[in-house]
Order: C-alpha cells, then structure tokens, then sequence
C-alpha cells in the first residue's frame, strides 16, 4: 500500500515563521556519500598496507563523518574522540580552546588520523596539532569534510579536505547550531539574518 505523507519538518528548506532560520542545501547526501568515498581513497593510499590506523574524532560534529568514513576504509582501525569547548557568542569562537573530554587510549607511535568536521579560524585545529602531537604519535595527519579557509586566523596544515567552502554558517550531517541540525543527511546553509533564537549570549562556554 502507498502512503501519502508531507516530507518530515527536519528536511524543510524554508522558515516556518519569522524565527526559524531557513536553510539551503549546499551538499546534499549524495554528494557528501561519494565525496566520503574518495576521501577514504586517498587515505587508504596514504598508509602502507596493512598498517592500522587510529581516528581521533572530535565531537560532537564529526560523528557523522567518523562513522560513514571508517566504513569506506580498507584496514584495521581503532577510533577514540576528543571533545574541545571554546568562549563565544552563538557562531564565533575567541580562540581560547580548552579539553573537554580527553582522549581514552594513548597515541605514542600510532598513526593517527584527526576526524573534523570543518576548519573554520583554524585556531581549534591548531591547538589540536600541537597538543595532539606532543604526545608523540608515529605520524599525525587531519581530515576535514569542510573547510573555510576565508575565515582562517591561524595557518593549519589539512591533509584530505571534503569540501571547500566559503564563509557560510552551515549545519547538518553533525554541524550544529545551538545543538540543532545534526541529524540532517545533508549540509545547509543556516540563514541567520533573522532574529536568531538560536544564538548563545556572549561569554557562555559553548561546547562544539
Ligand atoms: P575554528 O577553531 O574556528 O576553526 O572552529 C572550528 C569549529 O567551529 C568547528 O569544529 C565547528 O564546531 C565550529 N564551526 C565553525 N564553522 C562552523 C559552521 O559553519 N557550522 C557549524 N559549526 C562551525
């Protein structure tokens, strides 16, 4: 039997009322889907056969890409995740990163791979680095599904990058604001020209 039904409201792409953002489409699932692949790829031929390699998720916004990118890979992994918070209003972040969750498992003379949903400043991603890499794993290298570089503030090196973008607030496939969006299959653009109910009062630790 077929059923009739109106498209879920997680997928709707235009505001409700007044308050809800509206959201574009940017990357829909299709593409991100083969875009994960080809990032595997080119990560699979990184590393020599057979070699295992240890992801670093951090949370919350690259659990999506986490999960969907260690099943397009061809070797033995380990994953563990860290999460960061950093001091800002709503979408800015002031740069001043702090441990939130530290990792589980130690890194010395694995080769790991940091999972990251977007580069945006930079300055997470850099701290992560040094942090990360004065715990002496064999080799540290990064993924990221997005990247802002118009916004960088702190040069990062980014080994495989998904997506380059520009400066667009975007959410979902684990991007979030305010914690909402997450769960969209897809990347949107979040419009935030509205009144914004979903921005964080200036100086609320807001955890990523
Ligand atoms: P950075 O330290 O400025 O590079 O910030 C990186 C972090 O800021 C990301 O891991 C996200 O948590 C968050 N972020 C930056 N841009 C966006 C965005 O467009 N959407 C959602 N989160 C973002």
């Amino acid at each position: 039997m077929q059923r009739t039904e109106s498209p879920p409201t997680c997928i709707q792409t235009s505001p409700r009322n007044a308050h809800e953002p509206a959201l574009t489409v940017l990357l829909t699932a299709d593409q991100i889907r083969d875009r994960v692949r080809e990032l595997a790829a080119d990560i699979n031929r990184t590393y020599p056969a057979g070699r295992s390699l240890h992801l670093v998720s951090v949370l919350k916004g690259g659990f999506i890409f986490l999960a969907d990118l260690v099943r397009a890979l061809n070797r033995q992994v380990t994953i563990d995740f860290v999460a960061v918070s950093s001091y800002g209003a709503g979408t800015r972040s002031s740069g001043e990163v702090k441990l939130v969750k530290d990792l589980e498992i130690g890194i010395e003379d694995r080769d790991v791979l940091l999972v990251e949903d977007i580069v945006d400043t930079g300055q997470t991603l850099a701290w992560l680095r040094t942090t990360l890499g004065a715990r002496r794993p064999r080799s540290l290298c990064v993924v990221s599904l997005l990247d802002k570089p118009s916004r960088r503030i702190v040069e990062v090196d980014i080994e495989h990058v998904g997506f380059t973008i520009e400066d667009r607030f975007v959410v979902g496939y684990g991007l979030d604001c305010a914690e909402r969006f997450r769960h969209l299959p897809f990347v949107a653009v979040l419009d935030r020209s509205a009144d914004d109910p979903a921005d964080v009062p200036s100086g609320d630790l807001e955890e990523r």
